[in-house]
């Protein structure tokens, strides 16, 4: 597959043009507007986006966030790295599990969570949140691609990324940078929605995605497309073994995923050796 940009020199072949274009849910769009696209998406819905996570999945969201935050075990002294963080869900979970961890060692709380995220609105939900929660130490936002994150390599204990990368428009790219900023010996965690095995309960859950949740967002956010789109990207991810393989290709290793609603999410991890 062609991989130079055009030039003078080489004119625009049908080759080259479906080259530059990709998805955004259902419709193929060219590369450089699916990043415009999905950040109109959430700055469309940013003020409701919580809200509208607790209706869609009836709560469940909490419990797969923290099944994450499970895994991980954050320590008190670990800087850990939130990308496509939004307002802030799960960067609060680790900080207080790290808070957890500092008590219960008698030591200082060192550690640090970063938030990074492409969208300043969702930025903002996040840090006005963590004001009313009154965690103020141990945080900081950045605004950045998941593709090109401004920090250093080796920077971090841990990678997590939730309900993001989805979004993403170059998904190795972005499982590159998490592998280049992770130290070695390091953790990497992804929940995704992903692929539903068994037959009956995808019909279901499609009828469920399809007529509910465009539905629910247009009455909750006054915007249905978005959650359209929602509803239509998470089923071209890609599904749980071939997400693995992209990870593992990024260069991580001992890569497993774990199933939550018989696969509706799927939580990836991996470390780097
Ligand atoms: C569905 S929200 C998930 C927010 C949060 N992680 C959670 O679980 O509630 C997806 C987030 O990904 C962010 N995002 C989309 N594309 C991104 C990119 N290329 N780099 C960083 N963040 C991105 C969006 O701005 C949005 O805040």
């Amino acid at each position: 597959m062609p991989t130079t940009p055009h030039t003078e020199s080489s004119p625009i072949t049908e080759e080259t043009a479906s080259a530059r274009q990709t998805h955004f849910g259902f419709r193929d769009v060219q590369l450089q507007e699916k990043e415009k696209l999905v950040r109109g998406v959430f700055d469309s819905v940013a003020s409701r986006y919580d809200l509208m996570n607790d209706l869609m999945s009836a709560g469940l969201h909490r419990y797969w966030k923290r099944e994450m935050t499970a895994w991980l075990q954050p320590r008190c002294h670990e800087r850990q790295l939130d990308v496509a963080g939004g307002t802030g869900d799960i960067a609060f979970r680790c900080l207080e599990a790290m808070k957890q961890d500092a008590t219960r060692k008698q030591q200082a709380l060192t550690g640090e969570v970063a938030v990074c995220d492409i969208n300043p609105a969702m930025l903002q939900q996040g840090k006005a949140r963590a004001i009313d929660r009154n965690l103020l130490e141990g945080l900081s936002w950045h605004c950045g691609n998941a593709e090109k994150l401004p920090f250093a390599d080796k920077h971090f204990d841990s990678y997590t990324i939730a309900f993001g990368i989805r979004n993403v428009t170059d998904i190795q790219q972005a499982l590159q940078e998490a592998y280049r900023v992770v130290k070695p010996g390091g953790r990497f965690a992804c929940l995704e929605f992903s692929r539903v095995a068994v037959a009956p309960v995808r019909t279901a859950y499609d009828a469920y995605s399809f007529r509910v949740i465009p539905a629910l967002g247009q009455k909750i956010t006054g915007d249905r497309e978005a959650y359209q789109y929602l509803v239509e990207s998470i089923r071209r991810f890609p599904p749980q073994e071939d997400f693995a393989q992209m990870i593992e290709k990024a260069g991580f290793r001992r890569v497993k995923w774990r199933n939550f609603q018989l696969g509706v999410v799927a939580l990836h991890t991996a470390w780097k050796v």
